[in-house]
């Protein structure tokens, strides 16, 4: 049994002021909710805040990023051990906005999955294929290149994956629940020829303009086991509905 699985990821988005009434907002929200894990990824700079009112509650943190390296002269980068050390449970690894703007590659993805196993954190990898890659017909391929690279040498501790098509990203063009069991069953798929048995536990988790209002279909198809969540994230009330999908 895989255990649903519902991320907010923020990315460049909410100052600690911002946070701090997110949460508040939030919390009480989802308090009762059993039978999800519910995680947050907020900006670095407002990860600290998030820890201390996240506390206690049935909410886990997550970073939208990490460095490959343990420390050193890299400025402006961030370490494991400084996400662990503020209470982070989780990354987001290999997001495709880092692939466009920041040339991330599937050999950076991969670093920064050892180092991030290395020190405890859980993984959401992201991969996806973009519009032209989709109506090319390459869709299958993008993802099984993202997979086997990303994942080399990698074992399938704490590992999660995020099927996030660029074309649906931002957009509010939602993958039909088709498109996205097709996916995530050529996931699995992948997954048992690197994992065997073991492919069964992971989770996949679809990713592109998700709403309170197709949640529920998402969610109904065997192999989508959550979200990650962007602009509908950013109201607590929303969040929760996804969050809360089962009610
Ligand atoms: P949206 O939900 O805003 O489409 O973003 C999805 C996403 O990129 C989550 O990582």
């Amino acid at each position: 049994m895989r255990t649903p699985f519902i991320s907010a990821n923020w990315k460049m988005n909410k100052t600690v002021d911002e946070t701090v009434l997110f949460m508040k907002e939030f919390i009480p929200l989802v308090k009762d909710t059993k039978g999800v894990d519910i995680v947050i990824a907020p900006p670095f700079t407002a990860l600290q805040t998030a820890f201390s009112l996240l506390k206690d509650t049935n909410i886990s943190l997550s970073a939208q990023n990490v460095f490959y390296e343990e420390k050193g002269a890299y400025t402006g980068e961030i370490s494991p051990s400084m996400l662990t050390e503020i209470g982070c449970s989780y990354v987001i690894i290999g997001h495709s906005e880092r692939r466009q703007y920041f040339n991330e590659t599937d050999e950076i993805v991969n670093k920064k999955i050892k180092i991030a196993q290395k020190y405890g954190l859980a993984i959401i990898m992201c991969i996806g294929e973009s519009l032209a890659e989709r109506e090319a017909g390459k869709t299958m391929d993008i993802l099984k290149k993202q997979l086997i690279n990303g994942l080399k040498h990698i074992s399938a501790e704490n590992i999660i994956i995020a099927y996030e098509p660029i074309w649906a990203i931002g957009t509010g063009k939602t993958a039909t629940t088709e498109q996205a069991q097709e996916a995530h069953n050529f996931i699995r798929g992948e997954l048992r020829s690197l994992y065997g048995k073991t492919a069964e536990e992971i989770r996949i988790l679809y990713g592109g303009s998700v709403t309170p209002d197709n949640i529920k279909a998402l969610m109904s198809c065997q192999d989508v086991d959550g979200a990650l969540v962007g602009g509908a994230s950013l109201k607590a009330d929303n969040f929760a509905k996804i969050v809360n999908f089962k009610k």
